[in-house]
């Protein structure tokens, strides 16, 4: 039976914070633990220098509710991972890519896992310290010289004031065999944190806002300074703002004047360019559509040159070089015996010599019934699409030429 002895300290008005029992050998902690148990201690630990198999049994120690806890995080980490990326893909932000659904479960499991993993390790990290009441600043027992032992070669129990059976503890542990008993002192250090440390914390909590306060304030208000690049990004560019000075230009002007001749896309264009049914003479064709049937603009090798390299790669496709509709489109259609292939039309075809200048510009601007599409977009300008219309007419002469096409004093002699 080991002897109870009083704790050597200052502070004894205050309550002792447990109580101490030494050990010689695993044994007899094993038994004594075993006996604690079975009096119904509930708020005492054990400590020994090196695990001991059977003791958590022994102390009666059920087993935690941290893997639950864990279990009940990773799961939570899982649906917010799902959540997020249906709220982001499939919801707030739907964005096509490559035609794949915008939500699918295999595409959001590597996120799902990453959150699986995050949220649990966090419950596992947290939970622990907080199931352990931890952090803790200071333990009483680290006080006791005696308690040191229990890192070499004493076991211990030690009692918690708050068991219910403690007043009973010290003459319970002499008699299950400790060979020493022992009040743990109470902690002296004092219950609050000292004025210093409040008013230094609080200084360096203060100091701390200020520069969110200085970063919110840059938001509302304004300055003369240029603004502090933290993160320059893309903030300066080689390139010239406007307002500026280059010198590689002679006037050392970065901004520069449009070269000569360029149009404006949302020019004012002519609105009688723009017209295909109004113009100094109209016809009315078979469908009962009104067509002007003059050409706006003046005829010159320039407009015709243009209209020849356009109707080349746009209408040549289909129509052909020469405007027989025998393109290479169509020839290709030909030979695979596309089903349901609609010729392109022949220009020199009796119908289409009689197609009027306005039908001709109404084709390229609409599209002709559904079965050519619309070229408005290859050829934007009013101007373009008129040397087109002037090209295909001068294809149309060229196939259907008469001697009086010849310009004066080339036309051949009457042969009599
Ligand atoms: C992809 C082939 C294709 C290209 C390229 C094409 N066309 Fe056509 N075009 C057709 C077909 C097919 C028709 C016959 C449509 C129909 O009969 O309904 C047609 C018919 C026409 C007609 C006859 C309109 C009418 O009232 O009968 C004109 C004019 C015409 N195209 C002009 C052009 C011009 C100008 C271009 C170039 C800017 C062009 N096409 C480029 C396929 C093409």
């Amino acid at each position: 039976m080991g002897t109870v002895m009083e704790a050597p300290m200052s502070n004894q008005d205050k309550a002792p914070a447990g109580v101490l029992a030494l050990f010689d050998d695993v044994d007899s902690l094993l038994d004594a633990c075993r006996r604690m148990r079975d009096a119904g201690y509930t708020r005492w630990e054990a400590h020994a220098p090196f695990p001991v198999h059977g003791l958590d049994k022994a102390a009666g120690i059920k087993p935690t509710v941290l893997p639950w806890i864990v279990l009940v995080c990773g799961l939570t980490g899982t649906g917010c991972a799902m959540l997020m990326q249906w709220w982001m893909n499939a919801h707030d932000y739907k964005y096509l890519i490559s035609g794949k659904p915008f939500f699918s479960v295999p595409a959001n499991v590597p996120v799902a896992f990453e959150m699986t993993i995050l949220f649990a390790s966090f419950a596992a990290f947290f939970g622990m310290l907080a199931l352990n009441r931890f952090p803790r600043w200071s333990n009483p027992l680290f006080r006791m010289p005696e308690f040191r032992r229990v890192t070499a070669d004493r076991f211990a129990i030690v009692v918690d004031p708050a068991d219910p059976k403690f007043h009973a503890g010290a003459a319970f542990l002499g008699e299950i065999g400790a060979k020493q008993v022992l009040p743990v002192p109470a902690d002296p250090s004092p219950a609050k944190f000292p004025v210093w440390v409040h008013m230094v914390g609080s200084l360096v909590t203060m100091a701390a806002l200020i520069p969110v306060a200085l970063i919110i304030r840059a938001h509302y208000v304004t300055s003369p300074n240029p603004p502090i690049h933290v993160v320059p990004d893309m903030d300066f560019q080689w390139k010239d703002k406007a307002q500026t000075s280059n010198p590689t230009f002679a006037d050392g002007r970065a901004m520069r004047k449009a070269v000569a001749g360029t149009v404006s896309v949302d020019a004012d264009v002519d609105p009688n360019l723009l017209s295909y049914q109004s113009g100094k003479s109209t016809m009315v064709d078979a469908t009962g559509t009104t067509y002007r049937t003059d050409f706006p603009l003046p005829v010159t090798k320039e407009l015709l040159a243009l209209g020849e390299m356009k109707f080349g790669v746009y209408c040549a496709p289909c129509h052909g070089g020469s405007g027989y509709g025998d393109g290479p489109v169509h020839q290709r259609a030909m030979a695979l015996e596309t089903a349901g292939w609609i010729p392109p039309v022949n220009f020199h075809a009796e119908t289409s010599l009689a197609l009027s200048t306005g039908r001709l510009y109404d084709s390229i601007v609409n599209g002709v019934r559904g079965n050519m599409q619309s070229y408005a977009s290859q050829l934007p300008t009013a101007e373009e699409r008129w040397a087109v219309v002037a090209f295909i007419r001068a294809l149309q002469r060229s196939q259907n030429a008469s001697t009086s096409d010849l310009p004066q004093g080339m036309q051949p002699k009457e042969i009599k």
